[in-house]
């Protein structure tokens, strides 16, 4: 039996198989509508649900309108935007996947144009006034506005409402998305946090933050369900934050709650990566021995093989799939039959077989 496809349990949930999708902006909401789900994301999810992935992870979804990365993406700052997550949350669930949701605020790489729009700031009459934690901006960004206190307590407060939106939505994960230079990435790394106060300088004050938003999540997230935390394990930068850190951040974020740490990489100021298979997936493969937490491996795993033996060799406890589960929604069914595994179709498709 492939290890890719035994379930895994997190606290009380239990997760079918180890394929899991990965979070991907799809930049398609109407800003009419700001941060409502379209039937376009519904189908978009549920594909990947009945294409047999054991999570399917909604894209980065912002807990305050100015967290958005774009005007077209996702959030969840009021209560009219929750019956829209639903539907979502119910198609996965329907689809056999667990349905979870990555919480986000964009922070000073807020207020962008779509990539295939060619990204950057967007046009002055969509955008919005950005924040961080200073006045520094992303390189070719605009100028961000500095958080005070009592801003960073209301953006904590918006993550507890985030959740218990999600919640209410039907999500059974919550991620906090901490990493590719956003918000919580941003405070955490030494290159875009120049604080002079409790939340910046040492990793430990560099850290308040993710702390205080898991703390607020976990006050609203049920006892028996996983909150999973993203980060960039690495900046990719020479005086940035690194794989080190990471292992002290995860062992802190699991006390505080912590289920499973999303290995990401990356983001706050453009760097150049490797271009190693195992780039991103060593960094987990480190955070997993060293930290003994949970991680899920994500970054350029597009074969079935590779996924199983990432697994089977301990260097992960679940996969996340990204662009190859964009390229093919049934990526997970083709794994399965692939290592001899038992495919999840929908009764719909039993005549296909
Ligand atoms: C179109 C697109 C949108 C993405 N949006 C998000 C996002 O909303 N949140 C996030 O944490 N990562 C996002 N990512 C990163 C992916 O989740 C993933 O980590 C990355 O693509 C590497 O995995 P892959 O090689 O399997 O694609 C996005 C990636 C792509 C290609």
């Amino acid at each position: 039996m492939a290890v890719l496809f035994e379930p895994i349990e997190l606290r009380g949930l239990r997760i079918p198989n180890r394929v899991w999708m990965s979070p991907m902006c799809t930049y398609s909401a109407d800003p009419g509508r700001a941060g409502v789900p379209t039937d376009f994301h519904l189908g978009h999810y549920a594909a990947r649900a009945a294409g047999g992935a054991g999570l399917v992870m909604t894209e980065a979804t912002a807990v305050r309108a100015d967290g958005r990365i774009t005007p077209w993406c996702l959030g969840l700052w009021s209560d009219e935007q929750i019956p829209a997550f639903r539907r979502i949350a119910e198609a996965i669930t329907a689809g056999g996947a667990v349905p979870a949701i990555q919480l986000a605020h964009a922070g000073r790489k807020a207020a962008t144009e779509r990539p295939w729009k060619g990204g950057g700031p967007v046009t002055e009459s969509l955008a919005w006034p950005a924040v961080g934690p200073g006045a520094n901006a992303f390189p070719g960004y605009r100028e961000p506005s500095a958080l005070s206190r009592g801003e960073i307590a209301e953006l904590v407060a918006s993550f507890a409402a985030g959740a218990r939106r999600a919640l209410a939505a039907g999500f059974q994960v919550a991620e906090i998305h901490g990493a590719h230079g956003y918000l919580i990435n941003s405070f955490l790394s030494p290159v875009s946090n120049l604080r002079g106060d409790e939340y910046g300088g040492s990793l430990e004050n560099r850290a308040r933050l993710v702390l205080e938003v898991i703390d607020a999540v976990r006050s609203v997230w049920p006892e028996n369900l996983p909150v999973f935390l993203r980060i960039s394990t690495t900046d990719w930068l020479e005086h940035g934050w690194s794989v080190d850190d990471s292992i002290r951040l995860a062992g802190l974020a699991h006390d505080h709650g912590v289920d499973l740490i999303d290995a990401s990489s990356g983001g706050v100021e453009p760097a150049s990566v490797p271009a190693d298979r195992d780039y991103q997936t060593a960094l987990a493969a480190r955070l997993r021995a060293e930290a003994k937490v949970a991680v899920g491996a994500v970054g350029r795993i597009t074969e079935p093989e590779w996924a199983e033996e990432l697994l089977a060799t301990g260097q992960a406890d679940a996969t996340f799939i990204g662009r190859a589960l964009l390229r093919d929604p049934s990526w997970a069914n083709h794994a399965a039959v692939l290592l001899g595994a038992d495919p999840r179709f929908l009764e719909q498709y039993d005549y296909a077989l």
